[in-house]
């Protein structure tokens, strides 16, 4: 491992060195300082970071709830999540989504959100939401530099949404998302898992906000990390596309590692997309990590390995940036949800 002396000796915006020694794996890990981008020791470019700015929630998703409600979160500071993210962003990583738990509950969120856009090579700043606070700030994180949104909805009906969510109101969502859509934090995205015999009646209804609304409605195949566990409840995208997606066709993908395959159709004005970590896994071309509000990065969601950063943040600058480096690297080849997979962290506390 090279030396902090090394780690000087080599100013930021060196050449990219970067490639992946074949046949090696944990033997050959470039050093820290010599590379603007970041790979995996499966020989995957990390270069998106999933922030999570609180576990707290004001809602309790069926397919979510962490049963432990009790417990006392310990946040990263506003200034700590600065710094971690420049150091992600000085080792590679371009595109950040900011989540929870429920970010908008996070006091901090614009302050947050105007440091990570002051900061240099992140192209993309988006944030993942429930929508039921998100239409009186919608306006003010545009100012603050969000670019876009994506926004839970599993239901279109107020009632079934209450049921799913534990006491979720519907329509504080959809003034949510008409003044995301007004301020421009586009695309807009709307996320909605699909389980058995609870909203898969609703599909066309919501492929048919697709058609008449410059948004993108997204199909997510259920995961089993919250309330729900039993396979049989999960909706596969090939099921869907069966069954309702007559007319659709596909766009190509945007970038490399898109986790949704997106459709549309004629006199569509948005699209349909479909991620299908279950039936259609992406790990092979998975480019994310994921960083929990009490600051461990988690580089998989389907793998319980974490780093703690903490310790790394109050020893400096070097060794933060050492820490997340090995945790890349170390990211797992993919998921275990098709085992006996059970994470102490329900989604909430890993970030959406
Ligand atoms: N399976 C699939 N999607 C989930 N989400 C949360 N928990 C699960 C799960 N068990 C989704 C939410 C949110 C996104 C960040 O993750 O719907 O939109
Ligand atoms: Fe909250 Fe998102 Fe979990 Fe629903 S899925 S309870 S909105 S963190």
């Amino acid at each position: 491992m090279q030396s902090a002396r090394f780690l000087r000796a080599m100013p930021e915006g060196s050449p990219v060195v970067s490639a992946r020694i074949p046949g090696t794996r944990l033997e050959f890990c470039p050093p820290v300082g010599y590379t603007l981008s970041m790979v995996d020791s499966h020989g995957r470019n990390i270069e998106y970071l999933r922030l999570s700015l609180t576990e707290r929630c004001n809602l309790r998703c069926v397919y979510c709830r962490d049963r432990d409600l009790s417990r006392p979160e310990s946040p990263l500071s506003a200034a700590q999540m600065e710094r971690i993210l420049r150091a992600m962003v000085s080792l590679g990583i371009n595109r950040v989504r900011l989540t929870g738990g429920e970010p908008l509950l996070c006091a901090d969120l614009e302050q947050i959100v105007a440091a990570a856009n002051a900061i240099p090579r992140i192209s993309d700043l988006a944030m993942t939401t429930n929508g039921q606070l998100l239409a009186y700030r919608a306006a003010g994180l545009k100012r603050a530099g969000l670019m876009r949104i994506n926004i839970s909805l599993d239901s279109l009906r107020a009632d079934r949404y209450r049921d799913i969510t534990g006491g979720g109101n519907v329509s504080q969502v959809l003034t949510g998302i008409d003044a995301a859509l007004t301020c421009g934090l586009t695309p807009v995205k709307l996320n909605c898992v699909v389980i058995r015999g609870v909203n898969d009646n609703e599909i066309n209804d919501f492929i048919a906000l697709a058609r008449e609304q410059a948004l993108t409605v997204r199909f997510i195949e259920l995961m089993p990390l919250g309330g729900i566990r039993d396979d049989s409840r999960r909706v596969s995208t090939e099921e869907i596309l069966i069954s309702h997606g007559g007319g659709l066709v596909e766009i190509p993908p945007a970038y490399s590692g898109q986790p949704a395959r997106e459709y549309t159709g004629p006199g569509f004005r948005g699209a349909v997309g479909f991620i299908s970590a279950m039936s259609r896994r992406f790990c092979t071309e998975c480019n994310r990590i994921r960083v929990t509000s009490d600051g461990k990065l988690r580089p998989c969601l389907g793998d319980n390995r974490e780093i703690d950063l903490r310790e790394s943040l109050s020893q400096g600058e070097d060794a933060l940036r050492e820490a997340i480096r090995i945790g890349v690297y170390r990211k797992p080849g993919g998921h275990h949800f098709s085992g006996a997979f059970e994470s102490p962290r329900k989604m909430n506390r890993i970030g959406g």
